[in-house]
């Protein structure tokens, strides 16, 4: 059994999950990372614990949770990372599309954060959310993303406010255009040769280590966007 400062962070096998899971492995943290790993290789490092599930699932994220919480003691941040989105007017997004962003996006990290709340609360742990900027708006085109997006940061901050005497902190980073395998089966993604539009995984890493670590501690980053200088969005094809 593990009791040293230990990390849950899903969608750790990619993009911002995997940036993420290597700030924490820097900080000394054994990390949990929750994907499908489907063809993804694990982060090679000894203190990096890759764990095979499917957030589609919801039962499958509850089981995990259960698993991980009678073995692992010390653990006191969840990073409610995972998430995909399918785009398009709202009558061409099928009904699966719709399912698994709900429950990918919204319903899995819900049930993580249910199962976890309270020893994080012991711990006095950290509960991060990657909300996105969709969340600040209407999202023409991607309605259901916008949705889950924006219903995660009005969940996150009800449970800052219901877990406030406790010692938990919540922080919810809002993400505009990131750079990573997100996009590898969307119509659009980053105009990746006009730097000045995208950001790097690495610059949300760095926001989440501002929230969690630099921030005095009665001080609770609550939130963070994080955006380009410039607005560019390529279509392919
Ligand atoms: N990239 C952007 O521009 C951007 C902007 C704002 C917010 N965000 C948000 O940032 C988060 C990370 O996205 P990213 O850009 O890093 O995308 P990414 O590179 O595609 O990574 C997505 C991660 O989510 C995991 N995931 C997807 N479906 C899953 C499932 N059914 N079960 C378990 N894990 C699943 C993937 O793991 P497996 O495939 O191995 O399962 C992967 O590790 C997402 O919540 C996204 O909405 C991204």
């Amino acid at each position: 059994m593990s009791v040293g400062p230990g990390c849950v962070i899903t969608g750790a096998s990619s993009g911002i999950g995997r940036e993420v899971a290597r700030l924490f492995l820097r900080r000394g943290f054994k990390v949990f990372g929750l994907s499908r790993w489907k063809g993804r290789l694990p982060i090679e490092h000894e203190n990096f614990v890759p764990i095979t599930c499917d957030l589609k699932r919801v039962d499958e994220a509850e089981g995990v949770a259960r698993e991980l919480l009678a073995r692992e003691k010390g653990l006191s941040i969840l990073v409610n990372n995972a998430g995909l989105g399918a785009f398009g007017p709202h009558d061409a997004v099928s009904k699966d599309a719709i399912s698994a962003m709900v429950n990918v996006n919204l319903t899995s990290p819900m049930i993580l954060t249910q199962k976890f709340l309270g020893r994080l609360r012991a711990r006095r742990g950290h509960l991060v959310f990657i909300s996105s900027v969709t969340a600040m708006g209407p999202s023409p085109m991607g309605a259901t993303y916008g949705a889950t997006k924006a219903a995660i940061r009005h969940f996150a901050q009800s449970i800052f406010e219901e877990n406030r005497r406790s010692g938990l902190k919540v922080h919810t980073i809002l993400p505009d255009l990131t750079a990573t395998p997100f996009f590898d089966n969307l119509s659009f993604g980053p105009c990746l040769n006009d730097p000045e539009t995208y950001l790097l995984p690495a610059d949300i890493a760095e926001a989440v280590e501002f929230a969690v670590f630099t921030a005095r501690d009665p001080v609770v980053v609550q939130e963070i966007v994080v955006r380009p200088r410039r607005f560019r969005i390529e279509k392919k094809g």
